[in-house]
């Protein structure tokens, strides 16, 4: 086959520890499979304004759009939380989605049966619980205009939420087209009864919904949908949503599964090309001990092998790897739900890396 170029940007905190136990999982299932990745590093977040003085350098974009897919770790932490905007590790993060058009980012949230101790629901409720939040990634509040004014009542500031309907049938179509492949449920979730935008997300949603009969579609506001999450996991699909609803609820569905460490996404544009992270952030409170789960990282490489590369079996193979470890009892210790002998990372990743074949 091929070889595959992949850019890794490994970022800040626990960003480049559950990174390298991504990489030695693709270097493995080269070697089983007979695909060949070439890797190529870049500077980003945090790490990159202190050496570069900006959090996503055009030499990184460069690196990036000259790869077939993108590995990224996780950026941010306190030494840069006060920086101006242009110099904060997340402004990078939204930066390079944009730069690339990755419009689509899916977060698919599976509850390991093995694992239904390790969250804070009871497991009855859990029991069954596979669902995708597909959230937009290049519009909403996140981009709009910001600004501050001075007033009567002292200073002032604003963040704009637009979506034209462009923007939202796009993802609209993302959302039905997944569900097609899956248990053909829809929910699309808004806030139509109070916003502007939600309006016209719905008005988009139900129109694009003549071209999917197949797909049962329900509407659900995001505050009933917050709370419907932990009610009743196991009764949702696919959720489709805009941008900050969407980072909202998906930090929610993680702890269906147990812990954040276990949420993988990949963020998608118009073709195969694609950028794969976990959901979690940088964790500065255990960066540097060893303690953060890589499956999230190790299961967006899945992602990218098989969305980016096509290779299903090899993504198969590591989903496979993975189910195979916890159910051996394997456990980091954001999962051990209180037993002791936790794994490192390093050691979760080698776990998995030895259950890795075709
Ligand atoms: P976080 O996801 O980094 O951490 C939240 C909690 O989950 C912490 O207690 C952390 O220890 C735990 N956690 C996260 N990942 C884990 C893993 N793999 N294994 C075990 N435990 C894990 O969110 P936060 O604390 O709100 O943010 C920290 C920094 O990360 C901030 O600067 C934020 O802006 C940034 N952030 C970046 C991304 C990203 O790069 N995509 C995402 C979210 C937050
Ligand atoms: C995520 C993160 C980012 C987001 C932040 C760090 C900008 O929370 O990837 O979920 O809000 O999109
Ligand atoms: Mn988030």
């Amino acid at each position: 086959a091929e070889t595959k170029k992949i850019a890794v940007i490994a970022g800040d905190g626990i960003g480049p520890e559950v990174v390298a136990e991504a990489e030695k999982v693709l270097q493995k299932v080269g070697e089983v499979f007979g695909y060949t990745f070439e890797t190529e590093h870049a500077l980003f977040g945090g790490i990159a304004i202190d050496q570069k003085g900006t959090p996503l350098p055009q030499e990184t974009l460069d690196v990036c759009k000259r790869a077939d897919a993108v590995l990224l770790g996780a950026v941010g932490g306190p030494q840069w939380d006060n920086n101006p905007k242009e110099l904060r590790p997340e402004t990078g993060l939204l930066g390079i989605r944009k730069e690339l058009g990755l419009f689509s980012n899916l977060r698919p949230a599976v509850v390991f049966d093995c694992l239904k101790d390790a969250s804070t629901l009871k497991p009855e409720v859990l029991e069954g619980t596979d669902l995708m939040v597909v959230r937009e990634l290049t519009g909403g509040i996140y981009f709009g205009e910001k600004f501050r004014r001075e007033t009567e009542f002292g200073e002032e500031a604003v963040d704009t939420c637009a979506y034209n309907v462009t923007e939202i049938e796009r993802i609209a179509r993302q959302g039905f087209e997944i569900a097609m492949k899956r248990r053909k449920k829809l929910a699309s979730v808004d806030k139509a009864n109070v916003l502007e935008t939600s309006r016209l997300w719905r008005e988009t949603v139900i129109r694009v919904s003549a071209e999917y009969p197949e797909v049962e579609l329900e509407h659900v506001l995001v505050d009933n949908c917050a709370m419907q999450l932990l009610r009743r996991p196991s009764s949702f699909d696919v959720i489709v949503t805009e941008n900050m609803f969407g980072d909202i609820l998906s930090d929610e569905a993680a702890m269906l599964t147990g812990s954040i460490g276990m949420l993988a996404s990949a963020s998608l544009g118009e073709g195969s090309y694609g950028l794969y992270e976990p959901v979690h952030g940088s964790a500065p409170d255990i960066a540097g001990q060893g303690l953060a789960n890589p499956i999230a990282t190790i299961l967006s490489t899945a992602l990218m092998l098989r969305l980016t590369f096509g290779y299903s079996e090899a993504a198969d193979a590591i989903e496979r790897a993975v189910a195979e470890v916890l159910d051996a009892g394997h456990r980091t210790s954001d999962i051990a739900a209180g037993r002791g002998n936790a794994l490192s990372t390093t050691q979760m990743g080698e776990q998995i890396l030895n259950a890795i074949r075709k």
